[in-house]
């Protein structure tokens, strides 16, 4: 029997309107545009409107993946969200996702591997639709991180952005489709960068929002430089394990945590220019939606080719980090 691999038939994406930028940032926190700039290259970040909820931007970009795929939303299987960021601790947000874009025949569930969620949910997509479980998976990425930032701590507030991107995975016969997926964890570092409360190890108490719990903490420097390291590694893997040299990748789209993490992965990875994807200038670091936000831009800007090479390669909270690879 031929062998079936997941191929993304659409990509959608969505970003609140309203725009934060640096300049707004400098009457937040003491902070200023040229030091946010040097040192993360984002200019600007999109926040989500008091309205809207981490499903929202889900479904308004999984309906924009499903409208360029041509697929209805019943002959959806399966939808996989990878957010840290959900409407609510359970149920999963998948599952409001799947009632909110009418995908009455999926199974629904969410992925929480923070940066890294995209890739770890297309892994999982991957294995469903090769084993013939599922011919049409969504894997969708969504965060709205601006509600769980401390807006009164500059080492981290200025990181962060709201939004969504969305891929149809489908089951198909040939060479196009993804090649490969590798995963990897390393529990022994998620103090570095975690969201305390609440849940089971410090339940809702006023004595934690007191302590500002409810924000995400973050040790920078260790971050940054696992995250080099762990991007590096886990592309060189891919590369290895498919037999190909970095030259031969089309287009390289990393999780967008900061420009000079990304420069530092390029320059390892002797990449030219324009061969990585670099939008975290006016979006700033989605989590789990931002590779999956690039991948939509860069598909609609017409950037990829039928046949080319993409890597998706992420590092995250955890820690997570992975990679995918796929022929266009
Ligand atoms: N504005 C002005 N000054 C600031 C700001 C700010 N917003 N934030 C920190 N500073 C100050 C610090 O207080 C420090 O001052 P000091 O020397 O007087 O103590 C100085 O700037 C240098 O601070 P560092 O933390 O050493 O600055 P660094 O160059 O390391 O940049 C940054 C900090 C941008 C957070 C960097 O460490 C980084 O990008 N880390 C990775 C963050 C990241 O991408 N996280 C997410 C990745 S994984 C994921 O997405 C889940």
């Amino acid at each position: 029997m031929a062998q079936i691999k997941a191929r993304i038939i659409g990509t959608g994406s969505y970003l609140p309107e309203r725009i934060l930028t640096n300049f707004d940032l400098e009457k937040m926190v003491d902070t200023s545009h040229d030091w946010i700039s040097a040192r993360t290259g984002i200019d600007e970040r999109r926040i989500a409107a008091d309205h809207e909820q981490t499903s929202d931007l889900a479904a308004a970009a999984s309906r924009r993946a499903m409208e360029m795929a041509g697929v209805a939303p019943d002959q959806i299987d399966m939808v996989i969200l990878a957010t840290v960021t959900g409407d609510f601790p359970w149920p999963s947000t998948a599952c409001l996702v799947q009632d909110k874009i009418g995908a009455s025949n999926a199974s629904a569930w969410d992925v929480s591997a923070a940066c890294s969620g995209f890739v770890y949910a297309m892994a999982s997509a991957s294995k469903f639709i090769e084993t013939g479980s599922c011919k049409r998976v969504l894997v969708i990425g969504a965060e709205i991180f601006s509600r769980i930032v401390d807006w009164e701590d500059r080492n981290t507030c200025i990181l962060f952005g709201d939004g969504a991107g969305a891929v149809v995975l489908e089951g198909q016969e040939g060479e196009h489709g993804i090649l490969s997926t590798h995963l990897h964890s390393d529990g022994s570092q998620w103090e570095l960068l975690y969201q305390p409360g609440f849940g089971s190890r410090y339940p809702a108490s006023v004595a934690g929002i007191e302590a500002r719990l409810p924000f995400l903490k973050m040790a920078g420097n260790e971050v940054f430089k696992m995250a080099v390291r762990s991007m590096y590694d886990v592309a060189v893997e891919a590369l290895q394990a498919n037999n190909i040299q970095a030259s031969e990748i089309a287009m390289l789209f990393p999780h967008q945590a900061n420009k000079r993490i990304l420069d530092a992965v390029s320059k390892r990875l002797k990449l030219e220019d324009g061969q990585m994807y670099v939008n975290v200038d006016k979006c700033g670091n989605t989590s789990g939606a931002s590779i999956p936000l690039a991948l939509d831009e860069a598909n609609r800007k017409g950037l990829l080719n039928r046949g080319d090479l993409v890597l998706l390669d992420a590092f995250g909270g955890g820690f997570t980090w992975g990679s995918c690879l796929l022929r266009w």
